[in-house]
């Protein structure tokens, strides 16, 4: 049913309504009038039945009779009529104004009872009740307006809120697909107008969704390929330098041994050698930051505690690193998927390299455990907080890429300030990761190819000690 006429066949339900409120009113109205006037006219009736018997009346019942007359005439009854009846000798026996206020003209008529008794009556009548009456009738009209009026305007708004209330609903929707949740769908609605409004905005909904997932998994592959980039990387950077460095040390080490004869050379050869031996372990840590699952002898991405275990290590392993890590990471036996896994690992990364940068904390805490069908996961400092989030979101990556981290695995990175951390406002990232991830949205992610393992660099030989270098003599030449 479209919305006009849906409206018009309410709004003549209604006035028929109204109407015929308002017309049992006029009845009920009708009703007393015509009463009022039917016992004006019985009054009347009566009023001349005593008058005739007034006239047959003897003397002892003529008191009788004028008393009736006078009960008569004082009654309601009576409207705007009132009986004057005098004697011969002008005496008033019924007084038509016994507050005398009828003014108006009147019918009089002669009575000449049997006893000879003569008697002059008079009708006279006063507008001032008839006005009164008027004036009753256009009250109880207007009375009967308003209340139509009234009851008509009620009902209308009833009406309206009725056809628009699935408007609300339509309102509400459009409000849930404002922060993105485009779960939900609008039921079947009877106005057609509302009803498209609701199939268009289903279907922009389901469209808007299809395109979130879409969004998400391409997202994913791309977090993806980073990974798999990284790890190329590493390798590259393992095979090249890796063995360069090896090569190179192993030539130092020799140089060192064959030039006992020549000291300045030696200690030069001697300094190459401690060189060679820091690039490889800056290379080595570069690995393990590019690929932190490449301990795992398949290649396999290992699980997460021990990666945790690892960063955390490597980060008290820091010389002059000062901040008090803990970490805390309960799965409950769930096994997650390497990827992630890995996002999990990557954000935390960022976030102890930024508490290790920005915050100026003396502890920060990682804390990841399952509650339910999520993985929580949380890294809290009592820094210096970051203050305008927004600000600090623009500026620089690793926020924004831990925010799409999370977003490719439907959870929301939220930043705020830590708990409990007194006057320091400290900083508190958390966000809470769906277990299992949904199956559409799985089915559509291309899974990671196992990286093949990077080959354990080989020991490094020890480097035989350097002989003391002989004192040089000033003016003596070398052998
Ligand atoms: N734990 C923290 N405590 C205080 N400030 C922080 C913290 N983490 C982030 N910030 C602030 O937020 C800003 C943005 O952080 P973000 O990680 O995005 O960038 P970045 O660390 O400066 O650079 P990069 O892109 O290399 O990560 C930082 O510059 C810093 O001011
Ligand atoms: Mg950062």
């Amino acid at each position: 049913m479209t919305m006009s006429r849906f409206l018009a066949s309410r709004a003549l339900w209604l006035a028929c309504a109204c109407l015929g409120c308002a017309l049992l009113g006029a009845l009920w109205l009708a009703r007393q009038a015509i009463g009022e006037e039917r016992s004006g006219a019985a009054a009347i009736a009566q009023l001349v039945a005593r008058l005739s018997a007034l006239q047959a009346a003897g003397p002892a019942e003529r008191a009788a009779q004028l008393a009736a007359l006078r009960a008569i005439n004082q009654s309601a009854r009576m409207r705007h009529l009132r009986l004057h009846v005098e004697d011969a000798a002008g005496r008033v026996l019924v007084d038509a104004t016994p507050k005398g206020d009828l003014v108006h003209a009147e019918s009089q008529w002669e009575i000449r009872a049997r006893d000879g008794t003569v008697y002059h009556a008079a009708l006279r009548w006063n507008p001032d009740s008839e006005l009164r009456e008027a004036r009753g009738d256009v009250v109880g009209n207007l009375a009967m307006l308003g209340a139509y009026s009234v009851l008509l305007l009620c009902c209308l708004s009833w009406t309206a809120r009725r056809a628009f209330a699935p408007l609300q609903q339509i309102l509400d929707a459009i409000g849930h697909y404002e922060r993105k949740d485009y779960s939900v769908r609008l039921p079947a609605m009877h106005i057609r107008e509302l009803d498209q409004v609701r199939r268009a905005l289903n279907h922009l909904a389901g469209a808007l969704a299809q395109h979130q997932l879409e969004r998400r998994a391409l997202s994913r592959k791309l977090l993806d390929a980073q990974e798999c980039e990284r790890a190329r990387l590493a390798r590259e950077l393992h095979d090249e330098f890796g063995q360069v460095l090896t090569a190179m040390r192993a030539d130092a080490t020799y140089l060192v041994r064959k030039s006992a004869h020549a000291p300045m050379l030696q200690i030069v050869a001697n300094d190459l050698a401690g060189h060679c031996a820091r690039i490889q372990d800056e290379v080595r840590h570069l690995l393990h930051r590019l690929r932190p699952h490449g301990g795992q002898p398949d290649g396999r991405v290992a699980c997460l505690p021990r990666l945790l275990q690892d960063l955390v290590r490597g980060w008290r392993g820091q010389p002059g690193q000062a901040v008090r890590l803990d970490c805390d990471v309960d799965l409950g036996g769930a096994v997650l998927d390497p990827d992630l896994t890995l996002t999990l690992y990557r954000m935390t990364q960022e976030a102890l390299t930024n508490v290790m940068r920005h915050a100026g904390a003396s502890r920060a805490s990682i804390c990841i455990v399952r509650r339910g069908n999520e993985v929580r996961w949380c890294v809290e400092d009592d820094g210096s907080g970051i203050g305008d989030i927004a600000a600090a979101m623009q500026r620089s990556h690793g926020l924004r890429g831990m925010q799409e981290r999370a977003w490719a695995h439907c959870a929301t990175l939220c930043i705020g300030a830590a708990e409990g951390t007194g006057d320091t406002r400290g900083c508190r990232l958390s966000a809470a990761f769906p277990l299992p991830a949904p199956a559409h949205d799985t089915a559509q992610i291309p899974q990671i190819p196992p990286i093949p393992p990077i080959p354990p660099i080989p020991p490094i030989p020890p480097i035989p000690p350097v002989p003391p270098v002989p004192q040089i003599h000033q003016g003596s030449q070398p052998a």
